[in-house]
């Protein structure tokens, strides 16, 4: 019996196509193609194949080589191929990748001693990526928020979340709520209720928010997609104990910012107070997918077996690695390379600040960097991939920098010398009416990021 043709037996074959692609015919194109033709199409990419990377160097299919300065947006913190990772990941795929939480592993309890040693909080969560883990910290902070005289299932008198301005959280529907930029959240809504964004780093407009309903004041210590904007001293401080004053949880989205990124285990480290649970990410297991909640114990103290849970997350493969992960930061004073790097890439980009006018302001907490423009940042990034450098630009004209803990003082070097002749030659053009009117936090957040 015939039947109807489906969507891709209809298709034409990657090599039979007409059109801009065809006369080309090669592997690489035919990849490119089934690209267009099967994503769904949620990233602008960059046309280009990248096959493999060593150490803080990346290739792609032509044999291109590139100065990665982005690291997979803070992932690769050794790297690439670094040979500790590689050796633990060829180790354990061979022994056991995935066991199931049914069942303790080798790894899941001695890594949660170590992100508890780290963070100086007392439990952990596996999770699978940073957005999970933002939704788990927000059930954890609606289950410690719920009075036991409340019935389930009605919402509890203490619900509301408090998020910042600028902030980003990720893409499944508790983070989504708590992330201001409205591109992000509002084609989705209704969205989960009770979520009310202050002002970053104004101190009045917290004050003015908060009160007994509110179950949890969740931040980015950094803020990384908006920008590059630190959490100033003072807005940390009230933050703290307004969350006490009112018994609701200080949550610290440390998933771009944590793990050494800054050149502390953890960027709310600069503070004399810690928060009741930080939520990482990114870096954690060395490339493969892991998240992780870590929390006080009042705060577990409300969790019981069945109340949440995940197939993948903390599996020992990842565990695995995630635990030589951190060794390797501690075995090869990765901390304070982090912070003799970040310096002289912060003194260089203050030197060209001063050559280029339209450099508007560098934003440097280790090697988590911004630099915002007065024109659009989307051609200096192109300019960069012409010639061997990854970077990208965020909120139309910060251009941000996030690369790999390993780097070398000659390669800081490398950067600011091909960066000098990309600030040159990119052709400079105006914001559009569009991004000019894209928000950027006040004044008040960049004085706090030069401190
Ligand atoms: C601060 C912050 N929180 C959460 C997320 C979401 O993490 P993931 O993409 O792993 O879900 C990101 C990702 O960029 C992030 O930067």
């Amino acid at each position: 019996m015939m039947r109807n043709s489906s969507k891709k037996n209809s298709k034409a074959q990657p090599a039979q196509k007409a059109g801009k692609f065809a006369a080309l015919g090669s592997k690489r194109d035919a990849c490119l193609l089934d690209a267009e033709e099967f994503l769904l199409p949620t990233y602008k990419r960059q046309p280009v194949i990248m096959t493999h990377g060593k150490g803080a160097y990346v290739f792609d299919s032509t044999g291109k080589k590139y100065l990665d300065f982005l690291g997979g947006i803070a992932v690769n913190a050794l790297g690439h191929a670094h040979p500790r990772i590689v050796k633990v990941i060829r180790r354990e795929a061979a022994r056991a990748i995935h066991l199931s939480n049914l069942y303790h592993n080798a790894f899941q309890g001695p890594l949660a001693r170590k992100l508890a040693e780290w963070s100086g909080l007392d439990r952990v969560f596996f999770a699978n990526s940073g957005t999970e883990a933002v939704d788990g910290a927000m059930k954890l902070a609606r289950l410690h928020g719920r009075n036991p005289e409340e019935s389930a299932g009605t919402p509890a008198k203490k619900h509301r979340f408090l998020a910042l301005e600028n902030s980003f959280h990720g893409r499944t529907f508790g983070a989504v709520s708590v992330t201001a930029t409205e591109k992000y959240r509002l084609p989705f809504a209704p969205v989960v209720p009770g979520v009310e964004f202050a002002r970053l780093n104004d101190v009045s407009d917290l004050e003015a928010k908060f009160d007994s309903t509110v179950c949890a004041i969740l931040l980015e210590t950094v803020q990384g997609e908006g920008g590059i904007y630190p959490i100033s001293e003072a807005f940390w401080n009230r933050a703290r104990s307004l969350a006490t004053q009112h018994d609701a949880l200080l949550i610290a989205d440390e998933i771009q910012c944590g793990l050494g990124r800054t050149g502390r285990h953890f960027a709310y480290q600069r503070f004399s107070s810690k928060p009741d649970i930080t939520v990482v990410a990114k870096p954690l297991a060395g490339g493969l997918p892991l998240g992780a909640i870590l929390t006080t114990e009042a705060v577990a103290t409300r969790v019981s077996p069945g109340m949440h849970g995940t197939t993948f997350g903390g599996g020992p493969l990842a565990c695995a690695v995630a635990l030589e992960f951190l060794s390797v930061i501690e075995d090869e004073n990765l901390l304070e390379n982090v912070q003799l790097r970040g310096a002289e890439l912060r003194e260089g980009l203050t030197k060209l600040a001063l050559q280029f006018d339209f450099i508007r302001e560098i934003r440097a907490e280790g090697l988590m960097i911004g630099i915002e423009l007065s024109v659009e940042g989307a051609p200096f990034v192109n300019e960069a991939m012409q010639r061997g450098l990854l970077m990208n630009c965020t909120h139309d004209f910060t251009l941000r920098l996030l690369p790999p803990f390993i780097i070398t003082k000659a390669q800081v070097r490398e950067f600011l010398n091909l960066f000098e002749i990309v600030l040159e030659k990119t052709p400079k053009q105006a914001a559009t009416s569009d991004s000019a009117n894209t928000e950027r936090p006040g004044r008040v957040a960049h004085a706090a990021a030069r401190g």
